[in-house]
């Protein structure tokens, strides 16, 4: 890639194609503190007010720097490697991370050990690059009192509050407003279908399990959906076609959004899961669509909840396990509450929060 003057043109040269650059785009990057706040970084004029028929009077390229006169009397010095940076056009840290497929084979992923100092260590970057990996992770030795899970969610971003509060509880209880708080088995499912925007990562902490049964469950949707797009693609279609309504109601709130089960992004790839057989609406369509739905759902449900997707590990008392909520789909099994005490807290993140760290550690360490 290099940045090339014709005259008082500038030229981006991918050693492929040759493109002029627009000299308003250049004008708007003005740098030099007159055009540039320091701290921030934040533009000290409005580009959006100006006229855009801007041309350039002169532009000169030294020492990895583009020197231009505008036409109307500005003139700047621009970093090359920033325009070229730009050029690559797309997010090169989070969507660079390629997501690992997993299954129940999956062994000896790492655990992270907490400290003081975590929160802005290399530790913590390695962290997020696992998670973004294989959609979660787990942290252990957090501690566990006053509600330390809002501590620890807030130094990584901000929590996402929600009308379950800031944080709940996971204890099972009597007239619980969610299946949660039982004892009973939980299939797969993803947090909060019904919400708009579905809350992105949701992190449990466990303060006290004595129980034997209460194993935490986790699938990747990513991997059952990417597998049962090659076995089924008419199956995954339907799935990626046919938006459901998701719905919560209890005495405060009725919470409803439309979603496929298999969300795709613009380039029709995995974008996110949402998966809550308990408050899933499909619409009424002919009656050979509702077929294909079905059939389509029950073979997705098979495969999630199929041992061979499926992980269980039992969360110790100071674990703390952060998951994708837009890939992965967790449950737990079934316990005795007459043998001791299962209580674990969580609240949820979003994706801002750990996409804003793992930036920040990465200038920080210039990884
Ligand atoms: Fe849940």
């Amino acid at each position: 890639m290099k940045i090339e003057l014709n005259e008082n043109k500038v030229i981006f040269n991918n050693g492929r194609s040759k493109q002029e650059i627009h000299p308003f785009w250049l004008r708007e990057r003005v740098d030099g503190e007159e055009y540039l706040d320091k701290g921030t970084q934040q533009r000290l004029f409005d580009p959006s007010a100006m006229n855009s028929e801007v041309f350039i009077k002169k532009a000169t390229i030294s020492n990895g720097f583009l020197e231009i006169n505008f036409n109307d009397g500005v003139s700047s010095t621009i970093n090359i490697d920033k325009i070229a940076l730009e050029f690559s056009n797309k997010d090169t840290v989070i969507k660079s991370i390629e997501k690992i497929k997993w299954d129940s084979s999956l062994k000896n992923i790492k655990n992270y050990n907490y400290d003081e100092s975590f929160i802005e260590s290399r530790e913590m970057h390695d962290l997020l690059i696992s998670f973004y990996k294989y959609g979660f992770v787990i942290i252990k030795n957090v501690p566990t009192e006053n509600n330390y899970i809002i501590n620890f969610a807030n130094s990584i971003g901000s929590v996402r509050r929600t009308n379950f509060g800031e944080y709940f509880n996971v204890k099972s209880k009597s007239n619980p407003n969610d299946l949660a708080y039982t004892t009973l088995h939980l299939s797969p499912h993803t947090d909060n279908p019904y919400r708009n925007p579905v809350p992105c990562i949701q992190i449990l902490h466990c303060i006290e399990n004595e129980v034997k049964g209460g194993l935490s469950t986790l699938v990747d949707g990513y991997t059952v959906t990417e597998n049962l797009k090659k076995e089924d693609p008419e199956a995954y279609r339907v799935l990626s076609e046919i938006k459901v309504r998701f719905k919560f109601t209890d005495k405060n709130v009725v919470l409803e959004d439309w979603s496929e089960l298999i969300h795709l992004d613009e380039n029709k790839e995995f974008k996110q899961v949402r998966f809550s057989p308990r408050l899933d609406y499909v619409p009424i369509l002919e009656k050979n669509k509702l077929d294909l739905y079905y059939k389509a759902r029950k073979k997705l449900s098979d495969l999630y909840n199929s041992e061979k997707n499926r992980i269980e590990f039992k969360l110790e008392p100071k674990d703390l396990m952060m998951m994708d909520n837009h890939r992965v789909l967790h449950g737990r099994t079934k316990f005795n509450p007459k043998e001791g005490k299962r209580f674990l807290q969580g609240c949820y993140i979003d994706f801002d929060s750990t996409e804003g760290k793992l930036r920040h550690l990465k200038r920080k360490f210039a990884i």
